[in-house]
């Protein structure tokens, strides 16, 4: 059985990929870095206590949908049992941009949702070679002051949205991954 965890090169999604691999699954590590995946996949090898899955990096880079559609061809034939959509970067406080991908996008938003709305259509058919299978979205209480005007405008990054906070961004992001799950 196979498992594919978005944003697991560190913080929770690493967490989520130890507890896969420890319940045997073949876990694809994935984050932007394909050495940073591979450190992650090193690193749950090391800390497991017996764990029978195998770990494999697949890397992809969410905000660019060139590359999620790269790394869901890896998959091609393959089937899913899991697929967790976890990955998310918020704007740090002084951080300069850029703040919008290739498409026309808001990075945040790409990243945190468009790139896993993209991967999950693209995915059900490994998800259904493999039922029951399930879909798992990691939100976030910040969804709440998530702006629902925002939701799917092109052309408006945060650089252009000046009556957004880059929490607001954040939060809307979040609150598109609610919407997704239902
Ligand atoms: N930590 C919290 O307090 C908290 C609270 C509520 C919700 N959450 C949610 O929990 C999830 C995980 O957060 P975390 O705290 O574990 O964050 P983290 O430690 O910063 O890890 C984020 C992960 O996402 C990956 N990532 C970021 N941007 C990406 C992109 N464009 N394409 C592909 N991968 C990307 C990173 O990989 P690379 O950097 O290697 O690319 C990394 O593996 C997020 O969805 C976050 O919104 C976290």
């Amino acid at each position: 059985m196979a498992c594919l965890v978005t944003g697991s090169s560190t913080g929770v999604g690493r967490e989520i990929a130890a507890r896969m691999f420890e319940q045997g699954l073949h876990v694809f590590v994935s984050g932007r870095d394909r050495l940073r995946c591979e450190k992650a996949c090193e690193e749950i090898l090391g800390s497991s206590t017996g764990g029978k899955g195998k770990v494999e990096p697949l890397p992809m880079d969410l905000s660019n949908f060139d590359s999620v559609r790269e790394a869901a061809k890896q998959l091609e034939g393959k089937p899913l049992k899991y697929l967790f959509l976890n990955a998310g970067m918020v704007y740090k406080v002084k951080e300069a941009g850029p703040w919008m991908n290739a498409d026309g996008y808001d990075l945040l938003f790409a990243s945190n949702f468009l790139g896993h709305f993209l991967l999950c259509e693209l995915l059900i058919p490994n998800l259904k070679l493999s039922t029951p299978s399930r879909i798992v979205v990691t939100a976030s209480n910040a969804h709440w002051i998530g702006r629902e005007d925002f939701l799917f405008r092109k052309g408006v990054s945060l650089e252009k949205a000046n009556d957004f906070t880059r929490f607001q961004m954040y939060a809307t992001s979040k609150l598109a991954n609610i919407l997704h799950a239902y």
